[in-house]
């Protein structure tokens, strides 16, 4: 204990143990046991960072990446018909893995709860984690193979997310092909640099960013896991995109027959003032630039269809080689860190619990594109993959994604000359065509029955 508590005091944190006297046994134990968890040489570098005001990956000099684009033309027609029956091909070999990250804190949704539990259903109301869980056990159907599904919690939630899924029965899947593991968690640090308090016998601890998501693979086996069932690729997806397609053969096989280590799926940004980041080459390594590093001459730059240059809207979907992630992993390799300064609820000077600024240290999984040789930049439909929960309300939030699930499954009854739901008293249409009955417009339209009458009173669409 002294011990720990003179490597804490020699690295200017020693008022972790400040409340001390006032702890009783048992939080003497907690303190302690979690003390002992903290790499204080990684706390050192990020105190560094801080003190700089530098983000360990700012640069400077950006190129646009080469997009394959969502409506392919001339040879890119064929290109793609090959990809797919690559993708498929993967697919159908139990080739791919999907690897789910919802370890983050969903503060600005503030739903009390993991974000995977969030209600998404425009009419049934299932939450993030059925609606994926569904689409991953159509695509093993489909494709007649196992659904091996990698998801990544956090301490903060991942209690809350087993049992879930305990509760839900794996929402169909069996229990041994979904496997958890969890993201380390790192301290937040105030202004100066001190590690913050969330109790007396606590520090405050933030997950490490989705960035974390390769080391914890690694660390928790998993990836040996993943790799000796012949698991040669990862379709990452983010918990809060119920758009997201994991086993989309395009991606898969276009990543695949370029033998690249990691890809990504963009859309297209068309106003330059959207504050997305881009994916783009920053000082020659390919990653995605915060909207507000671009420079403004870049930001508005236009090609000569009058396209935004830097278009690549980063939507975190990610196809990853286990072998490229074993090789990061393993040689020690590290993502850069990012500083996000927040207000937090903390333990103050005097023992009581009040908002202080200070600064959370997160890594991000698109940094890993830097160390990737070939890399595939597919464009796709923003109305048809992406649209996050992400706040309450206003853009990104459950109302927007609900509409976007509807306009989605709104078009696909249109063009089969189906008739589409009354609008209701507030103006809105609720539809949804479950998940797990097609994974886009084209499957849904050759599953139809012959006729409209033979839909079982409307049980393929609510
Ligand atoms: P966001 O960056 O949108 O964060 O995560 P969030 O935690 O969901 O929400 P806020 O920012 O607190 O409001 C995008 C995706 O990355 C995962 C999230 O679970 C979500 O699927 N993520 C984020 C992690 O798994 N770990 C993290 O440390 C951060």
């Amino acid at each position: 204990m002294n011990d720990l508590r003179q490597r804490f005091q020699d690295a200017g944190q020693g008022h972790v143990f400040r409340f001390w006297s006032d702890l009783s046994p048992g939080s003497k134990e907690v303190l302690l046991a979690q003390a002992s968890q903290i790499d204080l040489d990684l706390v050192a570098l990020h105190k560094g960072l801080l003190a700089s005001g530098h983000s360990d990956g700012d640069d400077t000099q950006f190129t646009p990446p080469a997009l394959f684009p969502a409506r392919p033309v001339g040879n890119q027609v064929k290109e793609a018909e090959k990809a797919k029956a690559r993708g498929t091909q993967l697919l159908k070999e139990g080739k791919v893995g999907y690897l789910l990250v919802a370890g983050g804190q969903g503060s600005r949704l503030g739903f009390d709860g993991p974000k995977g539990m969030f209600p998404v259903g425009p009419v049934t109301d299932i939450s993030l984690f059925a609606w994926h869980a569904a689409r991953l056990k159509a695509a093993a159907a489909r494709h007649n193979s196992a659904a091996r599904w990698f998801v990544m919690t956090s301490a903060t939630n991942d209690t809350a997310t087993r049992t879930f899924f305990g509760e839900q029965d794996h929402f169909g899947l069996p229990a041994d092909q979904v496997h958890f593991f969890s993201q380390a968690m790192v301290p937040a640090l105030d202004l100066e640099g001190r590690i913050m308090m969330a109790q007396k016998d606590q520090v405050f601890l933030a997950p490490n960013g989705h960035g974390g998501t390769l080391h914890a693979l690694a660390t928790s086996g998993l990836l040996r896991l993943a790799m000796d069932e012949g698991i040669e690729t990862l379709s990452y997806f983010q918990v809060d995109n119920p758009l997201a397609r994991p086993a989309c053969p395009l991606f898969l096989g276009l990543h695949s027959l370029a033998s690249a280590g990691m890809s990504s799926k963009v859309v297209a940004k068309t106003d330059p003032h959207e504050k997305v980041g881009v994916l783009g080459t920053a000082n020659g390594k390919l990653s995605c630039i915060e909207y507000s590093d671009l420079p403004a001459e870049s930001r508005d730059a236009r090609d000569d269809n009058g396209d935004l240059v830097f278009r690549a809207g980063n939507i975190a979907v990610h196809a990853l080689q286990t072998e490229f992630v074993d090789r990061l992993t393993r040689d020690g390799f590290d993502l850069p860190w990012h500083l996000a300064r927040k207000k937090m609820q903390v333990m103050g000077e005097g023992g009581q619990t009040e908002s202080q600024p200070g600064v959370k240290f997160e890594t991000f999984i698109f940094d890993a594109l830097a160390k990737s040789k070939t890399s595939v930049t597919l464009e796709v439909q923003r109305e048809l993959e992406f649209s996050p929960v992400k706040n309450a309300e206003g853009g990104d939030s459950p109302a927007t994604c609900r509409k976007s699930l509807t306009t989605m499954f709104g078009g696909w009854l249109e063009h089969a000359d189906l008739p589409t739901p009354e609008r209701g008293a507030d103006g809105t249409v609720r539809l949804e065509i479950d998940p797990g009955f097609a994974e886009d417009e084209i499957e849904f339209l050759e599953r139809l029955p012959a006729t409209p009458e033979d839909l079982g009173g409307g049980s393929l669409y609510r």
